[in-house]
């Protein structure tokens, strides 16, 4: 069956750690993959997991199936974090969430969704966006095109380029925003451009998709949830995608969920139902474990300020390394000013370092950057950090 066909290329972002975990350089360092790190280089299992998991162990009856559209605990948890526990969008009942198996199942189940109900429309990304993007969109039949977003020149975003693009999205088409902590350039709409793109989603009638995968990796669970707000705020219909993997590092255990949000509760309904029929085909129903820990944490006042806590101090250490790199790089006297890097936020960095060091830095000196440069900031330590800046130094210096 397979004589005949080539083999597929590695994924431009797991396929970096497959190879990375095969370097038998003792040296090696992988910026690639978004998985924080904590400054020994180790992705912890947060404390209020821990001590979550435990109370399962002992508490947890069974383990049958969950309903197709998960655990409802789960789903309002999830809803609180996405709007605000006040927020209108949940008391007049008009969001319907699923628990899916990550951000990335969250995309493709909305995807299938809304191919279902809008076969002909076309996805448009971010250029840059994360590179999966393209592949779950086109993967479930649709067309995909591009808007303006990121300026190498000022390395900040083009939104007169943006906001033109969008003003002529067709009515009907889809148009995919990340909510903050933009992948991989680290660089997000301020509050009022924000206003401008919903006002432009209201006023053309395109459908967003917020991916919402970094919430609190910004500034906080609060402000960072800042754009959702003002969607849900007009009344319109949207998705969110969300995710659970960074922010508890619930990676493993695929935690995400899908919300539908329509300007009434009946129309809420409807769009759960399709959702349900895509959950069915796809995967059936959930993985339970990783929504019962994040659930436990956001019941239990105590777990909830000891998570909010370790989130902090995931965002501090990253804020730290960017500070760290831009200092290493001009202390080794590189010309090129990296202080933009401070200024972006997140987990990734868009480095500005072309391909050709990108590959470069993987052959001669073992550290894996995402190509068209995205640096994973997370992976840097207080170890490896002037073995990066050295490598940097001299691949620039050349
Ligand atoms: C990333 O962008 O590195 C993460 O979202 C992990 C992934 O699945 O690509």
């Amino acid at each position: 069956m397979w004589k005949e066909i080539k083999a597929a290329p590695a994924d431009a972002i797991l396929g970096l750690t497959e190879a990375f975990k095969k370097d038998p350089n003792p040296e090696k360092v992988n910026l690639g993959v978004g998985v924080y790190k904590d400054d020994q280089g180790l992705t912890p299992i947060l404390k209020c997991i821990k001590t979550a998991e435990k109370k399962l162990v002992e508490t947890e009856t069974t383990k049958g199936y969950l309903p197709i559209s998960g655990n409802p605990a789960y789903a309002a948890q999830v809803q609180k974090m996405l709007f605000g526990a006040d927020s209108e969008v949940i008391a007049s009942g008009r969001a319907a969430t699923i628990h899916s198996p990550g951000g990335t199942g969250a995309l493709r189940v909305g995807a299938d969704l809304l191919k279902e109900v809008s076969p002909n429309a076309t996805l448009w990304v971010s250029t840059p966006t994360w590179a999966n993007h393209k592949g779950i969109f086109s993967a479930a039949g649709f067309k995909i095109a591009d808007y303006p977003y990121y300026s190498p020149s000022t390395k900040k975003v083009d939104f007169d380029g943006m906001i033109g693009a969008l003003e002529n999205v067709p009515a009907g088409d889809i148009v995919l925003l990340h909510v903050c902590c933009h992948n991989p350039t680290g660089v997000d709409l301020s509050d009022e451009q924000w206003g401008k793109v919903v006002e432009t989603a209201k006023a053309k009638g395109w459908t967003p998709f917020l991916d919402f995968a970094y919430q609190g990796f910004g500034e906080s669970i609060e402000a960072d949830r800042a754009a959702v707000e003002k969607f849900a705020a007009v009344g319109i219909d949207f998705l969110v995608a969300s995710s659970f993997s960074k922010n508890f590092g619930l990676y493993n255990e695929r935690t995400g969920a899908l919300t539908v949000v329509s300007p009434t509760a009946e129309e809420a309904e409807v769009a759960m139902s399709h959702v349900k029929i895509a959950i069915r085909v796809n995967y059936s129903n959930p993985p339970a474990h990783g929504g019962l820990a994040a659930l436990t944490v956001l019941e239990d006042p105590a777990l909830y300020d000891q998570w909010i806590g370790e989130v902090a101090e995931m965002r501090v250490r990253i804020k730290e390394m960017r500070a760290a790199l831009v200092d290493g790089l001009a202390a080794r006297g590189v010309e090129q000013d990296f202080s933009f890097i401070k200024e972006q936020c997140g987990m990734f960095s868009f480095s500005g370092l072309s391909n050709e060091i990108v590959e470069w830095l993987k052959v001669n000196k073992a550290i894996y950057i995402v190509g068209g440069g995205r640096i994973n900031v997370a992976g840097l330590t207080s170890e490896n950090i002037d073995y990066v800046c050295d490598s940097i130094a001299e691949a620039l210096n050349r």
